[in-house]
């Protein structure tokens, strides 16, 4: 005699509960494993570009940790969080590292991470993500040219408000050849971090870091 339809109706829903909850299970576990792969990838690749512009000798904190919070998309050209890195030796702050974004790329927005020594001298400007034309504007990868790194050594007395465009504008920044949007885009963001630094510097290092949340520098608070 044969199973009754009933018991085999019970036994095909359970299996297929079954499958539904390994299934559901397998992507949520392939995820979380993904995800977490990424954000350490991510936060690799951050501190090389880090350690590129303030190299590890030079201070003797954390500076992935010693980090806070800010928002001011006037001079950082974007409404999202931006963390401030904060370079110290023996107490004495060193260096700033901040991710500022050039919303008007030609292809959009183009994240940076900017290294700015504490007197207010560049040491470094990084490309962290861009959509710019392969063989055009994505010349400003440091990969791909020198350009990014004629940022070094430079500060907002040198060249003074004048010079930060790009030569066709009557800066000192070269722009690429048939490529103006993408260097204009970047000269523009990188001075305006400077101008935010020079206005904030004293607030950034002397904002004590507390354990969690991390603290947020709004601009409300600034006043
Ligand atoms: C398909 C295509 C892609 C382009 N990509 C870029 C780019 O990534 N960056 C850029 O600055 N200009 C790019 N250009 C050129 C710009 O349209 C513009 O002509 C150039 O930047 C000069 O700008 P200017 O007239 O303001 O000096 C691209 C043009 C075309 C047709």
């Amino acid at each position: 005699m044969g199973k009754s339809p009933f018991i085999n109706i019970i036994t095909s829903t359970i299996l297929l509960a079954l499958f539904a909850i390994v299934g559901t299970g397998l992507v949520a576990y392939t995820f979380e494993n993904t995800e977490e792969r990424i954000k350490l990838n991510e936060k690799n690749a951050l501190l090389r570009s880090l350690h590129a512009l303030i190299p590890p000798e030079k201070h003797d904190n954390d500076i992935f940790h010693d980090s806070l919070q800010v928002t001011m998309p006037a001079m950082l050209g974007t409404s999202d969080l931006v963390t401030v890195y904060r370079a110290r030796k023996n107490g004495e702050p060193v260096a700033v590292a901040l991710t500022a974004v050039a919303p008007n790329g030609y292809s959009g927005a183009i994240k940076l991470l900017i290294g700015i020594l504490y007197d207010g001298t560049l040491a470094g400007v990084r490309i962290v993500t861009h959509h710019e034309t392969p063989g055009l504007g994505d010349a400003i990868e440091e990969t791909r040219s020198d350009w990014v790194l004629s940022f070094s050594g430079k500060s907002l007395e040198n060249p003074n408000k004048a010079g930060w465009k790009v030569k066709k504008d009557g800066g000192v920044f070269d722009q690429f050849t048939g490529a103006t949007i993408t260097p204009r885009a970047v000269v523009k963001a990188v001075h305006k971090a400077l101008l935010y630094y020079n206005q904030e510097r004293d607030k950034l290092f002397s904002f004590r870091k507390e354990p969690k949340p991390k603290p947020t520098l709004e601009k409300s608070s600034e006043t």
